[in-house]
């Protein structure tokens, strides 16, 4: 089996590289010291210009000279949006094809470890709370189930003798943080309470979520390369807030913000909270991780101090759109 050497800093490919998460972790693995070479095809318009050596490529052109030599992938390149999904199901077949592509690539070229990024949405509406790694996946949306899809496509690969390539699936709750897109609560509240001054609320906004600040997620991925192998792990915070709560906090910071309401999406899932055991017990977390209102503010000031609304124009037209694939 393929190993990654001991003492010398690993190589890393981040597919994905310019999108939100990509982009944090990329900075973060090169901060730690490692060689990180980074693909996107950018599919999704970036926030900011994407670093120089971002190479434009989509996952299903990479070939495993592209992979050899690297000891972690990191597989974050994915269409994600949960209603769009419903628009464009069809798309959300590459989020599959382009992981089978990628687990085929990395076993010819002998990698020894891919971290495949998964969601809280295979869970749908999960019996238990929190919820454990071992709860029944039950996908409600094109987008979970291609996620669902990824994650037993890389199974494959990682029960299969000759591929050698062990393989974690990464489920990520609700990440966020500066330079994320509008297209989530959080970064969509930012931007509203900027520009037209109205917090756009989904159906009820009792829907609750499990919210992570994007630098405790990243500080925890660049663990993953040392850590443990495990098949499977939750990244979250281990509690929720509910839409309305982050309405009040962003209401806090912006008194004149008022809430639109607007329809519910299609099968709404009342609350995901992560169960953490066993994250706490594979990484050393940042004590303590950034409060969800530290969090809010943080990224409130990224929307307003770091030029991106004047980049983008304003009225914000450009970065309310939604993200329409193809
Ligand atoms: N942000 C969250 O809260 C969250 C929650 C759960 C899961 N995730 C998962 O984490 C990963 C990263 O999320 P993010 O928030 O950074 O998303 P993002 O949309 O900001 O970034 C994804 C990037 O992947 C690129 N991309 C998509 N398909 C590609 C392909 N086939 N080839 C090359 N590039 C491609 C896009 O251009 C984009 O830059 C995704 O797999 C997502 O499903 C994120």
């Amino acid at each position: 089996m393929p190993e990654i050497k001991q003492g010398k800093k690993p190589t890393v490919l981040v597919t994905g590289g310019a999108g939100f998460i990509g982009r944090h972790l990329t900075a973060a693995l090169r901060s730690a010291g490692m060689t990180v070479h980074s693909v996107d095809d950018l599919r999704v318009k970036p926030l900011a210009d994407p670093d120089g050596s971002l190479v434009r490529k989509s996952v299903r052109e990479l070939t495993p000279d592209d992979v050899s030599g690297v000891d972690v992938v990191y597989h974050l390149a994915s269409d994600k949006s949960v209603p769009l999904s419903f628009v464009q199901p069809l798309q959300y077949l590459d989020n599959l094809e382009s992981t089978a592509h990628l687990m085929r690539v990395c076993a010819d070229a002998a990698v020894p470890r891919v971290l495949i990024a998964s969601t809280c949405e295979v869970y749908g509406r999960a019996a238990r709370l929190p919820t454990e790694e071992s709860a029944p996946l039950a996908p409600l949306s094109p987008y979970a189930a291609s996620k669902v899809a990824m994650e037993m496509v890389a199974r494959t690969y990682q029960e299969c003798a000759d591929s050698g390539t062990d393989t974690t699936v990464v489920r990520f709750f609700n990440v966020y943080g500066p330079g994320e897109r509008p297209d989530a609560v959080i970064p969509g509240f930012c931007l509203g309470a900027l520009t037209d001054g109205s917090l756009c609320v989904e159906g009820s906004g009792t829907q609750r979520r499990d919210f992570s600040y994007i630098d405790d997620v990243v500080d925890q991925l660049v663990q993953l390369t040392a850590a443990a192998p495990v098949p499977v792990v939750n990244i979250g915070s281990g509690v929720s807030a509910s839409v309305l709560e982050i309405a009040a906090i962003v209401r806090e910071l912006c008194p004149s913000a008022t809430v639109r309401w607007t329809r519910s999406r299609p099968n709404e899932i009342p609350e995901f909270r992560s169960d953490i055991s066993l994250q706490r017990s594979l990484f050393s977390l940042r004590t303590p991780p950034v409060g969800l209102r530290e969090g809010v503010e943080r990224t409130l000031r990224w929307w307003s101090e770091s030029g991106v609304l004047e980049r983008h124009g304003s009225p914000a037209g450009s970065l309310l759109r939604p993200q329409l694939i193809g």
